[in-house]
């Protein structure tokens, strides 16, 4: 693939040093956190595509049954021309959405953004290759800095989807939506993709599936540490923790230190000290009430249009317009 697809936003020195500012405030607070984008650096991102597979991950199967169900009426309502996709990762579900917009003649260029260089590589080199037609963009950065790259003009819809919204926290969250209403002109649209409050019994196996390949996923923060900051966090000895908070209605992974530990991360001169059990935050994966993500959407300044769901009623997608100013 050639680099006129891609436009980096973030080298790897600019990666290292956005990580190193992410790790000195949240390795130093107490309680320990780190922010989840951190987990995809290219081992992180085939990860995730495993954790998409497993019988425990409902999420993508979910979503693939509404985009399937509603990607033609999605074509004719927004006649989009111009398809952003934020965290695309694979955009292997986009493709339902890119092949409905060019049955109905609407969509010149497709612009994936993902932090992840690798996955955007690939996918970028795989959806030019299947849509010989349609002009494809990629662009490495990160949704919370970077939209201002993305570009203008056309009748944009930004597709925002497999939940990842959910890992944003409130307050970020609340000034991303925002965000995109400034990218947007008055009647662009907004897909968005978000997992919904259903019992624990189903939500905690999500993320705790007995393979364990969320576990390395986790744990796969650790590894980039390491070789971004040149830590020596040793993965084996932190366990893969899982729980449902009822009251924030998320699931919260954590990373829980077996034994105390001494970890040196010499590119910031700070040594972390970990005690028996102490657990370190490192995604939280909200889930949505509609009522709830309406009054998100409303008080960004988007209206809602549609709302499905699959059959069974686990994961919504949503469209909405970007309102007046
Ligand atoms: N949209 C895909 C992938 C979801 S995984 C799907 O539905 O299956 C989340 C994706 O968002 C990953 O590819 C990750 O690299 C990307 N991501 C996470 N945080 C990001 C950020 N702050 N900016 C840009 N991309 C981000
Ligand atoms: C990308 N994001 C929506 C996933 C989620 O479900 O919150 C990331 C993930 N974390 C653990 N499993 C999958």
């Amino acid at each position: 693939m050639n680099d006129a697809d891609l436009d980096v936003h973030m080298n790897d020195r600019d990666l290292a040093r956005m990580l190193a500012v992410d790790a000195a405030a949240g390795l130093t607070a107490s309680p320990k956190w780190l922010p989840p984008k951190w987990f995809y650096d290219a081992r992180g991102s085939v990860l995730f595509e495993e954790i998409t597979r497993l019988p425990e991950y409902y999420p993508t199967r979910a979503e693939r049954a509404v985009l399937t169900a509603r990607a033609d009426e999605i074509a004719a309502r927004t006649g989009a021309k111009t398809l952003i996709e934020l965290g695309s990762g694979s955009s292997d579900k986009t493709r339902l959405l890119l092949d409905a917009l060019r049955a109905h003649g609407t969509l010149g260029t497709f612009v994936p953004l993902d932090v992840s260089e690798s996955a955007l590589r690939e996918s970028v080199a795989a959806i030019t290759a299947d849509y010989p037609a349609l002009q494809v963009r990629g662009v490495v950065g990160d949704f919370t800095r970077h939209l201002r790259f993305l570009p203008r003009g056309g009748t944009r819809m930004v597709a925002f989807l497999g939940g990842t919204i959910g890992n944003l926290l409130p307050a970020p969250r609340a000034r991303l939506l925002a965000d995109l209403r400034d990218l947007l002109e008055p009647g662009e649209w907004l897909l968005l993709g978000a997992d919904l409050v259903k019992d624990p019994a189903v939500l905690v196996p999500a993320y705790a599936d007995a393979r364990g390949v969320t576990a390395e996923f986790n744990r796969n923060v650790l590894h980039v540490l390491n070789r971004q900051l040149r830590a020596d966090f040793d993965p084996a000895a932190f366990h893969h923790v899982a729980r449902w908070d009822p009251v924030n209605e998320w699931i919260e992974m954590r990373l829980r230190a077996d034994r105390a530990m001494t970890v040196k991360l010499p590119e910031l001169d700070e040594t972390i000290e970990f005690d028996a059990g102490e657990e370190l935050l490192t995604e939280v994966s909200a889930k949505f009430r509609r009522d709830g993500l309406a009054a998100e959407l409303a008080a960004a300044g988007f209206a809602l249009r549609d709302w499905w769901t699959d059959p069974a009623g686990l994961f919504s997608l949503s469209l909405s317009r970007a309102a007046p100013r």
